[in-house]
């Protein structure tokens, strides 16, 4: 496994790589849906490249940027075992040189949930995501169902820039309780652990309810915030049901819908999703 920290080294290696070319980006601190992402690209390409950046970009001022878990060694140890064949990990100076002054902003679908909550958030992520293919210019790159806004600004930045890469998105990977698997679970106490899969129940009783042919999204989103207005621990930024791909609030579920929730477990900020609509990402 080649370990690659500039981007010319990163540029001469894709070069002289055998394609399909497979790119994983993460921010390190890997677990079991980071590795279910490499497994997937390790089936599908010649060429494995995992990155691992923790983007300053795309944390806001009072976010956990310094605090954010890291464990290089651990993460290098895993992703052997996985037979990746590349990890690009540049230095901040690497990717945001002194007078670095070019960023990438999606509209419509950036405006709401996540990124109203989190100014700059998605400017950060497309910014990062932009430099990533355009370095490593993979075939195809992989992101999680976990952070389905996330996919829904890259595929829409994808296609807008002609970046050409496929945009592959692999189910949620969870804990046996149905609580999705997150670097940032590391921060919730015994009893918030304890407290958190109820954004899972909450998802579930919903997606069941739609397939017992509810369409109403206020009666969806009312059930879920119920359910989760009963525990003590949480609390709750939003639950939504929204267009797959615009990201917009839904009257009346008719088309590929996701219900997507966000809240706070004391200091750890929790979101997840399912998909409503055609079970290919469900999870
Ligand atoms: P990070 O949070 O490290 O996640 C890297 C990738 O792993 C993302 O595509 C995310 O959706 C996926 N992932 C995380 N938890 C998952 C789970 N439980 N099941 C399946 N996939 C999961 O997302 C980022 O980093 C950054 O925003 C990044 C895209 C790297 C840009 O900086």
């Amino acid at each position: 496994m080649e370990i690659l920290t500039t981007v010319a080294d990163m540029v001469s290696a894709r070069d002289r790589s055998e394609r399909p070319l497979g790119l994983v980006p993460t921010m390190g601190f890997l677990h079991e849906g980071h590795l279910a992402l490499v497994r997937r690209a390790r089936e599908q390409d010649r060429t494995v490249v995992v990155s691992i950046f923790v983007n300053p970009a795309q944390f806001g001022p009072g976010e956990d940027l310094s605090s954010y878990p890291r464990d290089m060694e651990r993460d290098l140890g895993l992703l052997e075992e996985e037979r990746v064949d590349m990890v690009f990990s540049p230095s901040n100076e690497e990717v945001y040189p002194q007078g670095y002054s070019s960023y990438v902003d999606v509209q419509g679908v950036t405006g709401r949930l996540e990124g109203e909550r989190r100014p700059g958030h998605f400017r950060g992520v497309a910014t990062v995501v932009a430099k990533l293919l355009t370095i490593v210019r993979p075939d195809r790159t992989y992101f999680g169902q976990k952070d389905g806004q996330q996919v829904a600004v890259v595929k829409r930045m994808t296609l807008d820039f002609n970046l050409g890469s496929e945009i592959v998105v692999v189910p949620t990977v969870r804990e046996d309780d149905g609580l999705a698997l997150s670097s940032r679970n590391v921060y919730l106490t015994e009893d918030e652990r304890r407290a958190a899969p109820v954004l899972y129940s909450s998802l579930c009783r919903v997606r069941d309810m739609w397939q017992d042919g509810v369409r109403d999204a206020g009666l969806l989103r009312r059930e879920a915030e119920g359910m989760i207005a009963a525990e003590p621990l949480a609390e709750l930024d939003y639950f939504s049901v929204a267009d797959a791909e615009t990201l917009e609030e839904l009257d009346l579920v008719d088309g590929r819908a996701l219900a997507l929730v966000a809240a706070r477990f004391g200091r750890a900020h929790l979101i997840d999703n399912v998909v409503l609509g055609d079970t290919d990402a469900a999870s």
